[in-house]
Order: structure tokens, then sequence, then C-alpha cells
């Protein structure tokens, strides 16, 4: 027998603001009906001097933004499209964790729920192998009329019912890994726990000394060490080799066929299926 299709009800603002617990009071959240992007939208907002914890989310994005200057569009109400403004008074150096702690968060997020997920390096979050979240860092300067400090425009889109004829072959969603029958995901409670897991995270990293912990709780999630992987670099590439590590700044080290590479940018693919299996090493 068919599932009936996901009935993909709009997100509950007020139970929203009740489900945010202890961080409840350091974000602004605006739900928007619809956005061409909310990564676009809340770069704006950081130029103009918007303070870190401003949110906006969008029901319906119609021209999101992608990793490597691709495009990421979902149907209304299908997803979480959401962006988070942060203003990390770290310097510039340790910047290139974030994305990698967006998806870490993303994941511990998922797992608590109930879902296989782990990272592919360096945020895409897969269950069983498939990618069902992306991120995309964007670093904002404010206008010099503005005191603000530089911001990072986290953005994360998480494919929470879109159906197989709405995905491409390697991506899924929560609907479709949530059983038989499916069963839609409450968009309004997971999107609490993910904005709450996120700051958690942010927290812990902006008050340690170094990275440290951070890169053992990635590397224990990321599903991309141990591979066989191919990168395609932006310039060049691609190399093929074992993901060996992740480096103190975050870069995936590919044993090539020419010694140890580590890589900043890229696109990752995992030349043998993942399992999404992961190991905790934190918390
Ligand atoms: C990727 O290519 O994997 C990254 C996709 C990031 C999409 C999200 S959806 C919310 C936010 N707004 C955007 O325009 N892009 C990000």
């Amino acid at each position: 027998m068919a599932a009936d299709p996901p009935a993909r009800p709009p997100l509950d603002p007020s139970r929203l603001a009740t489900q945010l617990g202890r961080h409840g009071n350091r974000l602004r959240i605006e739900v928007l009906p619809e956005s061409p992007s909310t990564n676009a939208e809340l770069a704006d907002r950081a130029r103009a001097g918007a303070p870190e914890g401003t949110v906006v989310v969008a029901e319906h994005q119609t021209a999101g933004r992608g990793r490597l200057g691709r495009g990421w569009d979902t149907p209304a109400r299908a997803a979480l499209t959401v962006s988070v403004l942060l203003r990390p008074d770290l310097p510039a150096v340790r910047w290139p964790w974030l994305p990698l702690l967006t998806g870490y968060a993303v994941a511990r997020t998922l797992r608590r729920s109930g879902f296989d997920a782990g990272l592919k390096w360096p945020n895409d979050v897969l269950v069983r192998g498939r990618k069902v979240c992306g991120i995309l860092l964007e670093r904002v300067e404010a206008r010099p009329t503005t005191a603000a400090t530089p911001a990072a425009v986290l953005g994360i889109g998480l494919n929470t019912t879109l159906t197989a004829e709405e995905l491409p072959p390697t991506g899924t969603s929560l609907w479709l890994e949530s059983g038989t029958p499916p069963t839609e995901p409450d968009r309004t409670a997971l999107l609490a726990e993910l904005l709450t897991t996120l700051l958690d995270e942010y927290d812990a990293w902006r008050s340690a000394p170094d990275d440290a912990a951070l890169r053992a709780a990635y590397a224990g999630a990321c599903t991309t060490l141990g591979r066989e992987v191919r990168v395609e670099l932006p310039a060049g590439g691609p190399l093929v080799g074992d993901a060996v590590d992740i480096d103190p700044d975050g870069r995936l080290v590919v044993r090539g066929p020419d010694g140890p590479v580590a890589v900043g940018v890229g696109d990752v693919v995992h030349v043998r299926p993942a399992s999404g299996s992961w190991e905790v090493r934190r918390g």
C-alpha cells in the first residue's frame, strides 16, 4: 500500500519559543512565509549590524544558496531552511571549524531523534549514506558605520519530508528514513532541538582554549575517515586516496599516491558506501 503523502503543516512560532528552553532569551527568530535565500536575507541584516542570535527561517525558500556555487531549493514546508547569525569573538584562524561544528550539531540532533546520522567531510549530514542536510557558512563584514564585528551566517537546509521524486538520487529526507509507514517529523520540535544543540556546541567550542575537543568529537562522527575517497579539488584534481585524519585546521587529510595531502575545500565522494555509524567521543 502506498504511503500517505506528508501533510507538511507550518511551523508553530509560539510553541517554538516555549521549546527553546535555556537559550530562548539569546535568539530572535523570524519565520518568513517565503524567501529567496535565508542566508542572503540574514547576510543583509548582518551587514546592517543585527546581533548574534538573529535567526531567519523560511517556510519556502525559492533561490537557496548551496556550497561551491550550487543552488538549494525545496518545496514549501518540506524542509527546515534556516540561517543563524553568530559573531564569534575568536581569531579568524579558528573560523573554519564553524561549518564543521554546525554539521556536528545537526548530526547529533538527528541521532538523538533516532536517525543513524553521520558526517561526510566537511559538513554534509548523511543518513544511510544519503544526504539529508547541507550547510553553507558565509562570513559577512559589517558596514563601517556599524560597530559590529564580523558575522558568521550559518545556513542549514534539512530535508524533513521531501519525497523520493523531489530529491536527487543521492539525497534523502527524515520522512523517508523514518520507517514503514513513514512518519512526519515535528519540524517545530526539531528546530528547537537543533538550535539548542547548536548553541550548546558553540558555547563549548568558543570557551575552549583551542579546537582539540571539537576536532575529536567531529572525527568520531565523520564517516569519511577510514574510507577510500575521491576529492574533486577546485583547482585541478581529482585526488583519490584514503581519508586518514582531520587536521588541526579542520582539513581532511587524504593519503594519495604522492603521500598525505590536507584538503581545505572540495567535493568528496565516498568510493565505497558509507555506513553512517560513528563513535561518540564526547558528551
Ligand atoms: C550545500 O550545498 O550542501 C549547502 C546547502 C545549504 C542550504 C541552506 S538552506 C538555508 C540557507 N539559506 C541558503 O540560501 N542556503 C542555506
